[in-house]
């Protein structure tokens, strides 16, 4: 409640007993009654407000959704990957989501935080007349491959539905001596959630 209604409010209650010639006494005590709930209606909305704006705060902060009940993870990689090793690991480090926090974007890795079966995929693209080959592993094991070469640029994707245990990990990674360098600019992506 504003203050402008509040002020209305006093001089009205000021002003309608004394018209109908109620006792100061009364008048004073039912004023001074007024003021106190109006006081505890105010207290009670600013505390209201700022609640909701430390909740917006932490909601911000904390980028996944708060209300997520089951792991969701999507990211893309910034940069060009370059000179990859054999199986090493692409790391998509731009995490558009990650409910329930599986996804590392500093290792690439996704660790099921529950049992459950889940849904991954991922498109990488190859450089300008370079071919890659990738695939998406669980635990170190290859599940599918993803493919790419053109004379120009091109993505390479697959997509693989897999029963997981929690702890168990999911991620990107290159295949041995089959072409060397990742595209970035967000351009190649690994997304996966429990179905
Ligand atoms: C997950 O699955 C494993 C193997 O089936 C089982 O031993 C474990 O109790 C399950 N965990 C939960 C939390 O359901």
């Amino acid at each position: 409640m504003s203050y402008i209604s509040l002020t209305t409010c006093l001089i009205l209650c000021l002003l309608v007993p004394h018209s109908f010639g109620a006792s100061k006494d009364d008048v004073i005590e039912t004023l001074l009654k007024d003021v106190q709930m109006l006081k505890d209606e105010m207290e009670l909305m600013k505390r209201e407000q700022k609640l909701s704006k430390r909740d917006a705060e932490k909601r911000f902060v904390l980028g996944p959704n708060p209300f997520a009940e089951k792991p969701a993870f999507s990211a893309s990689l910034t940069n060009h990957a370059t000179n990859l090793g054999n199986y090493q690991t692409i790391i998509f480090d731009n995490v558009f989501t990650n409910d329930l926090g599986g996804y590392n974007g500093l290792t690439g890795v996704f660790t099921a935080p529950s049992n459950g079966t889940y849904f991954f995929t991922s498109t990488v693209m190859s450089h300008s007349g370079q071919y890659l080959e990738t695939n998406i592993c669980l635990n170190g094991q290859t599940k599918v491959l993803m493919y790419s070469y053109d004379t120009s640029f091109e993505q390479g994707a697959n997509s693989v539905v897999l029963v997981l245990q929690a702890g168990d990990s999911v991620w990107v990674r290159h295949n041995a001596n089959e072409g060397s360098n990742a595209y970035g600019g967000h351009w190649s992506t690994f997304s996966g959630f429990m179905i």
